[in-house]
């Protein structure tokens, strides 16, 4: 079978561009025949961001009821938190023996928190950790130690997914052909979900709309969605357009282009966000009755998730360590 398989960082409350790039694909990928499927709640991930206990708790209970409110079924997916499979963090320091430091140079995120600090004047590296540093080597021993063949994300994880088949392929070629290439599979619609100001939706610019956002308080957040100052009544532009791109991502092919015709007409902003509002309550609010009902039964969140790595530990996750620590001149602790 084809295994698919993706995670999500425990670093925040799920949203918008959580579901529509990782968990709603995600999910329909599962479905379909001759796959086997892999998510997980990346909480080592976590941990490069967020430095406080209770919140990454917190966002692991958040994160995992949303894809179980949202229909992963734990008996046919492998469904677990990153670090109940601790061989994770092993394969993380083989793969960082043969990941080249130039390559790690280049990761957006480690970049980007170069060049903010070359912009305020300080020291390039302030702040910056190890464990920043190390990210993509860290995801890569998420992809590589089951193998994955495809990984749906949304687009700012493309970069990862190459630099793991990077590793793979400089692994296999110093000690045989341990590791499938994975392979990013995105949903061009969609790859980039704009937040609330327009940018890329994310926990870190805080312009995210959570996916179990309370009715009230989803309709108040796209009432503050950016848009241009063109009066109803004056065409609009679709291109660029944040509250254009949130409909086209909830919404049928029909549904779209009737939108599209609706801004050449001149519809109002007011009007075209109560539109967006009830494409997307349509879409959710079932699912948020869901994720209601597990956020009040921790134990049984907890339960699955233990079962679940129990299962991928026994049956994937120490024979493979158990063959890669032998391939690289390890003793075999099985
Ligand atoms: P994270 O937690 O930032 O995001 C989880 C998933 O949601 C997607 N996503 C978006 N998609 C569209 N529009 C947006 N605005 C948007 N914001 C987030 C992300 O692309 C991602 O698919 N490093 C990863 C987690 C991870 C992982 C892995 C993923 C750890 N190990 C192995 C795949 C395979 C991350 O921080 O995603």
């Amino acid at each position: 079978p084809t295994r698919v398989l993706t995670g999500i960082t425990t670093s925040g409350t799920p949203h918008l561009g959580n579901y529509v790039g990782a968990i709603r694909p995600a999910i329909a990928a599962s479905r379909a025949p001759g796959v086997e499927s892999f998510y997980f709640l990346a909480d080592y991930h976590a941990l490069i961001k967020v430095q406080q206990p209770e919140r990454v708790q917190r966002s692991t209970l958040e994160i995992a009821a949303a894809w179980l409110a949202c229909g992963l079924d734990p008996d046919t997916v492998h469904f677990y938190r990153q670090s109940d499979v601790p061989e994770t963090t092993e394969l993380t320091w083989l793969l960082a023996c043969v990941a080249g430091k130039g390559i790690l140079n280049r990761a957006h995120a480690y970049k980007a928190a170069g060049d903010r600090n070359r912009e305020l004047g300080e020291d390039e590296d302030a702040g910056v950790t190890a464990g920043l540093f190390m990210y993509p080597v860290l995801m890569a021993a998420d992809i590589l130690l089951l193998n994955a063949h495809k990984v749906p994300v949304g687009r700012d994880q493309v970069q990862h997914i190459e630099m793991a088949r990077d590793f793979a392929q400089r692994f296999n070629h110093l000690y045989g052909e341990h590791f499938t290439l994975p392979e990013a599979a995105i949903e061009e619609q969609v790859a980039t979900l704009p937040g609330l100001d327009g940018r890329k939706m994310s926990k870190s610019y805080d312009n995210a709309i959570p996916l179990f956002a309370p009715r009230g308080e989803l309709k108040k957040l796209i009432a503050g969605i950016v848009t241009d100052s063109r009066a109803p009544g004056e065409a609009k532009d679709t291109e660029g357009s944040a509250l254009f791109q949130l409909y086209q991502a909830f919404a049928a092919a029909d549904e779209t282009a009737a939108m599209r015709q609706a801004y050449a007409d001149g519809i109002g902003w007011g009007e075209a966000k109560q539109r967006l509002f009830e494409r997307i309550d349509a879409e959710v609010a079932p699912l948020r009755e869901k994720y209601d009902a597990l956020m009040a039964k921790p134990a049984e969140i907890e339960a699955v998730l233990r079962a679940g790595a129990a299962r991928l530990r026994a049956r994937y996750a120490i024979p493979a360590l158990a063959r890669l620590r032998e391939a690289v001149g390890l003793r075999d602790l099985t």
